[in-house]
């Protein structure tokens, strides 16, 4: 079924719920990349230009239903102001009195910032009816809804899939952009076609080693997600992030044997006794993790590996930092394989907010690559073909918006 696009939507004086992705990372109240706010530019710019009256909502973090200072929208309204060159304003709350009140006095070409969608426990909740009510609310401030937040498409959330079935509704640009270069992963991809999977959300995208393998030639693992598979091969990690089921990443490893898919794992590690950088760091072999010591980046061997492995692609896919790339001491692991796309002739795709804002981070521009994109969980499950709720949700309901 064809979606919608905001092209295709009468938009003007219409009050619009835009629900973008702007989970930017934070150190404090600064926002350490702000590339996920610069992604949602073109929607919110043509929106506004075309004299929509517009309600920009997201989730930051997960706080957990319940409202929390620390993950107040603010800094992001302010950045998003920046950009646009005028004050965005912000509602004290959701859904509550101060967004109903501040919507009713929005005029065409004016914008509004919700707090924090997650403030409330129906955005997240997995009951249909609580869902539902939450839903309904927000349903209840816009007249139209438009999905531009790509990096949660894979979440069945109030304001992802439940408010586009309340309102008609189409999608932002950089739903178009984003689905458009992932295309290329699922439909004639070039090979060997090469996925290197890291980061700390181990539990979250675990499930996606098994879909990629068969999809992929071959996984090369680093960041926490090496650590569950080092357990299931009979080894000590130590102190390290054990996010992931061993008995799960055994059963990969099988899979993967029989299949003829490779999963590359990095041969050491840089362990420390602490995450905080103070304690000294040293390389140990990856079979050999100290009691005491948790791996923090994949060593200099790994990073040679990965580095060679990777030169022979024609497709890469990488999501995750294979190391603590905030410190510079816990970086390098992250920088060669960042290097090691940006000098591919592969096609090569960085997925993720974290993944992204580690490459700008270490220096690298986005266009060392071929397609950087703002979902991490949500670019990996479109990789394994699963059905994307927040796509599923904008497909042409027939309205006329
Ligand atoms: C992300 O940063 O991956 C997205 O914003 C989704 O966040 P979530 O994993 O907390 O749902
Ligand atoms: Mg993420």
């Amino acid at each position: 079924m064809a979606m919608k696009t905001i092209d295709d939507l009468n938009v003007r004086g219409r009050r619009i719920l835009l629900r973008a992705d702007l989970n930017v990372p934070l150190d404090g109240s600064r926002i350490t990349d702000d590339g996920k706010i610069r992604a949602c530019m073109p929607t919110l710019t043509s929106l506004l230009e075309r004299d929509a009256a517009v309600l920009v909502c997201s989730h930051l973090g997960r706080p957990g239903g319940a409202p929390d200072p620390a993950y107040s929208l603010a800094p992001v309204a302010a950045r998003l102001g920046e950009l646009l060159g005028r004050p965005v304003p912000m509602a004290a709350d959701t859904v509550g009195p101060s967004a109903h009140t501040a919507a009713a006095a929005l005029a065409p070409g004016d914008v509004l910032m919700l707090e924090n969608l997650r403030f409330n426990p129906g955005e997240t909740s997995k009951d249909d009816v609580i869902r539902g009510g939450f839903a309904d609310q927000l349903a209840s401030l816009a007249e139209l809804y438009v999905g531009d937040g790509f990096g949660t498409v894979h979440r069945r959330h109030a304001s992802v899939y439940d408010v586009p079935a309340r309102l008609p509704h189409a999608a932002g640009y950089l739903i178009q952009a984003e689905t458009a270069a992932l295309q290329r992963l699922t439909r004639h991809v070039a090979r060997p076609y090469m996925v290197v999977l890291g980061g700390a959300k181990v539990a979250d995208k675990f499930p996606v080693v098994g879909s990629l393998i068969g999809v992929a030639d071959q996984i090369l693992i680093g960041g926490g997600m090496a650590f569950p598979f080092l357990a299931a091969q009979g080894h000590d990690v130590g102190l390290s992030l054990l996010d992931g089921d061993p008995d799960t990443a055994r059963a990969f490893l099988d899979q993967a044997a029989r299949s003829g898919v490779e999963l590359v794992l990095p041969p050491d590690m840089t362990v420390a006794a602490g995450r905080g950088g103070t304690a000294p760091a040293e390389v140990v072999s990856s079979t050999a993790i100290p009691a005491g010591r948790m791996g923090l980046d994949i060593g200099p061997e790994s990073a040679k590996l990965f580095s060679a492995t990777l030169a022979v692609a024609r497709t890469i896919f990488w999501n995750g930092p294979m190391g603590v790339f905030e410190l510079p001491q816990y970086a390098d692991g992250t920088r060669a394989v960042a290097q090691a796309l940006a000098d591919s002739d592969a096609f090569t795709v960085v997925g993720g907010g974290d993944t992204a804002a580690a490459v700008r981070t270490l220096g690298f521009r986005d266009d060392a690559f071929g397609h950087v994109s703002t979902g991490g969980g949500a670019s990996l499950e479109y990789l394994e073909g699963k059905p994307l709720p927040g796509l599923a949700a904008l497909e042409d309901d027939g309205g006329t918006g």
